[in-house]
Order: C-alpha cells, then structure tokens, then sequence
C-alpha cells in the first residue's frame, strides 16, 4: 500500500505572526510516496533533488515519523520517498513540507488515527531537528493547508483561517542560504511595550482582514516591528524590494519565515505576476541568482 503526496511550500510569520502565523503555497512544495511495510520503524529509501541524510534520525521526515510512531499502536512501518523541489534554507519551509508530507501520508494510511494538531506535534520534531526549536507557523500550514494560527504552544491550539479567494502570494528566494538556527541567534529577547502594541494590532488586524476578505486591511496588518528590523539586515535588496512591490499594487511585504525569501501578499494572480516582474528588475541588478514563484495560498 503507498501514498504519493504533494508537501506545500510555507510562509512563516507573514510579517506580524512570528512563530505562530503561517500559510500554504498551493502549487509550490515537493513530493513524497509513503509506503506501509511489516518491518518496523522509518526507512528514507531515496532522496532526489536535495543532498540530505538518509538516516532516519537525521532525516526531518524521519524523526517526524518516528515521533508519530512513538505514538501509535501500529506495530509496522513505513518507506518513504522524497522528492525535493524546495530548497533547504530558503525560507519557504523546507523541513516542515519533508516532516509534514510524513506525518500526513502515514496516517492516511492508516485510516487517519490522530486528527491535524496532534499529527502537527509529531512534525514538530522534525523542524526541532531542522533549526533546534520545535516551532509550528510551518508545518502546520503545510498540514491543515491555508492560513493557520497557532494560538498557544502549550497546550498545542491551532486555528485554521479562511483564505480571500483572490489572494495570490508572489516569493523570491535569492540564493544565499540563511540557517533558520543562525537568523534566530541574532533575534532579542526583549521587545518594548510601544513595539508591542503596534504588533498585536497588526496580528489582530491580519486576522480580522483574512476572515472578512478585506484585502486593504490585510496590507495594512502586514508590517513587523519586532523581528524584520533585525533580520532584514541578512537580505540583499529587503527594502528596495518591498517598497518597489507595494509602488506595483502589493497589498503587502515582508521576509518568508527566518528568511532570505522575500514574499508579497497580491489581490488577484496578474497583480502577483506584475509583482514578480518588479522584483526581477531588481535582482536582475545584483548579480544574485534567484527563483521567483507566484502561487495562490491553499
Ligand atoms: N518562525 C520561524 C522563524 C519560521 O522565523 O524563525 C522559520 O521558518
């Protein structure tokens, strides 16, 4: 019995959120074939695309699967396949799409034991492995699909978000890699109580935004006054980039996930096209090599 699967590329943080907002690429991920076998325990069989560990304990979809293992009363195992077209350290989910695609295909196969958030945990472990922090803005997107947020960490809260139809998010990953573990070593743990302020009102204005489809509101919410000052510092062109996207018609900006991507939020598919071609000029520019994707969110 296998699986194939397709794992969505994720944006983490969506500027406001960090760690705890995410959403789905609908036509940007990799693909997987699970396979349930009668040997016990979690074999990566093959890996095309990417160069990454085979063994299970180093592989993100392996310690994922093992964690899900852990917590079944399935006394087999499973094979899995990987088939890489995101690229570790792109900002775009790498890990979380590998630990995701895992967890969901095993439990398909297994006629669905444990239900989203809980397969969300046993993912989790796969990003710990991946940057050193188990958190959840990635690979719960990548499961429940869409907009999520997770409301708490402990215990595991996450809510599903609807998406405007029309959304459209355009993703340019310049080819430097940036460790999700290095660009969080730089982050303060301190913020002031006015940075506060102005980030909670954005989160709460993002939310709102997303459940009434008013993409104005959206555009406005997507600022960060907490984690993008410090990071942006990491990406070539941040802000030429995001000030020119929003001169095109972009609702908004900011850095996809720990980054180098950047992203953009678009009303509409040609608007997000348009949106990619204002960012090619400008990366044409630096000598940099870069991917550009224009994706609906789903
Ligand atoms: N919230 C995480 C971070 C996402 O910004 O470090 C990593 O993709």
């Amino acid at each position: 019995e296998e699986i194939q699967l397709f794992c969505p590329a994720t944006i983490a943080n969506v500027s406001c959120g960090f760690d705890v907002l995410g959403l789905a690429l609908a036509s940007v991920g990799d693909t997987m074939i699970i396979r349930k076998k009668k040997k016990p325990g979690i074999t990566i069989t093959k890996i095309t695309g990417q160069d990454l560990p085979l063994a299970t304990e180093n592989n993100v979809a392996g310690v994922a699967g093992l964690a899900f293992l852990e917590a079944s009363d399935y006394h087999g195992g499973f094979e899995i396949e990987i088939h890489k077209k995101i690229k570790p350290g792109s900002g775009i989910g790498s890990s979380a799409a590998s630990a995701a695609g895992a967890v969901v295909g095993m439990n398909i196969l297994l006629d669905n034991p444990f239900n989203f958030t809980q397969l969300t945990t046993f993912a989790m472990q796969g990003e710990k492995l991946a940057s050193n922090v188990a958190h959840a803005d990635n690979v719960a997107p990548a499961i429940f699909g869409g907009f999520t947020l997770v409301r708490s960490y402990s215990p595991l809260d996450i809510i599903p978000i609807p998406t405007p139809t029309e959304l459209y998010a355009t993703v340019v990953h310049p080819q430097i890699e940036v460790k999700t573990s290095d660009s969080r070593k730089i982050l303060k743990n301190t913020f002031t109580l006015s940075q506060g302020i102005k980030q909670w009102g954005n989160m709460g204005g993002l939310v709102a935004g997303l459940y009434t489809s008013d993409y104005n509101l959206i555009g406005r919410s997507l600022e960060d006054h907490i984690i993008e000052p410090i990071r942006s510092i990491l990406i070539p062109e941040f802000k030429k980039v995001t000030d020119s996207v929003k001169e095109t018609g972009a609702l908004g900006a900011g850095i996809s996930g720990s980054g180098p991507s950047i992203f953009a939020l678009s009303k509409g598919k040609e608007m997000a096209k348009q949106v990619a071609e204002t960012i090619k000029t400008i990366y044409s520019k630096t000598g940099i090599d870069f991917d550009i994707h224009v994706s609906k969110i789903a």
